[in-house]
């Protein structure tokens, strides 16, 4: 049976550094690189020295892009080692400012997706494999101006946290990754601009690595770097109403 890691959101930032730091780890036959954007995952499995690439363009914030996944899993069979759940987006304004399609977009993608395909990759995955969510530090406050990003990401460290504990038995580790800000287009997206004025961004590679030893070590949740771990603590002394004030400011 193949042995295969499944990267959602390959395309760039995070994505891409999975792909490329998962490539010749022992055992992981295939790689599949999800993403919209063709062009970028054929570049990305160019890079990919190990593994087979294998590219799958699919628009995950819909039903029909989560089931082209699915299907292909029902019809393979494979063992899936590693799923990375890393698409997602967010964007910055207030609520009723953004669109009504991006606030949702952000539910859809950011919540739905990652629970739908975490439900369905479970059945092929065995003891030693490993789910990373990519959640952020932003799990950890109510942020004005992205609050419904911000509250996605709160579910993703909450239901990671919940689903590690349940699949302790099976030996099937869940790592829910927290970033602050990272260097990658997700500001220039979130801003809608490409100068977003976004300081003290971290380098991906960085973080994804940090990502993976967490995940080996079966980690629940990691917060790559010393500063977001002092926040993460800090955020928990503060009354709420004021994290949401002062997050909102920094956006
Ligand atoms: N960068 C940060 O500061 C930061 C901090 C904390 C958490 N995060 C989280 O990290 C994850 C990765 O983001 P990033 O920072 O690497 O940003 P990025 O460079 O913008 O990457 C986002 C990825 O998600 C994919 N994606 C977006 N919408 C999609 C859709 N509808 N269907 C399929 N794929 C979709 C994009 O591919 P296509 O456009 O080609 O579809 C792209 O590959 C996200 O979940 C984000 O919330 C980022």
């Amino acid at each position: 049976m193949k042995q295969i890691a499944i990267v959602t959101g390959a395309s760039s930032g995070m994505g891409s550094d999975f792909a490329r730091q998962i490539d010749g780890r022992e055992g992981i036959d295939e790689i599949w690189l999800v993403a919209r954007r063709r062009a970028r995952l054929e570049s990305l499995a160019g890079e990919l020295k190990n593994a087979r690439a294998v590219i799958i363009e699919a628009d995950l914030s819909t039903d029909e892009g989560i089931s082209i996944i699915t299907a292909k899993l029902a019809a393979e069979k494979p063992s899936v080692r590693i799923l990375v759940n890393n698409a997602g987006y967010g964007k910055i304004g207030n609520f009723s400012d953004l669109s009504r399609g991006d606030n949702l977009g952000m539910v859809d993608l950011n919540v739905r997706t990652l629970t739908a395909l975490t439900y369905d990759a479970l059945p092929y995955m065995a003891t030693g494999s490993s789910i990373i969510q990519v959640a952020s530090l932003a799990a950890f406050l109510p942020i004005s101006t992205m609050a419904v990003y911000a509250a996605s990401k709160s579910y993703v460290l909450s239901f990671s946290e919940a689903l590690a504990v349940e699949l302790e038995a099976r030996g099937i580790s869940v790592t829910a990754l927290c970033p602050g800000p990272v260097a990658t287009e997700f500001f220039e997206i979130a801003a809608n601009k490409k100068d977003h004025g976004m300081k003290g961004l971290v380098p991906s590679s960085l973080v994804v690595s940090r990502a993976l030893k967490a995940a080996e070590k079966g980690k629940a949740a990691i917060l790559p770097t010393a500063i977001w771990k002092l926040t993460a603590f800090f955020t928990r002394f503060a009354p709420r109403k004021f994290l949401a004030r002062a997050a909102g400011r920094m956006m």
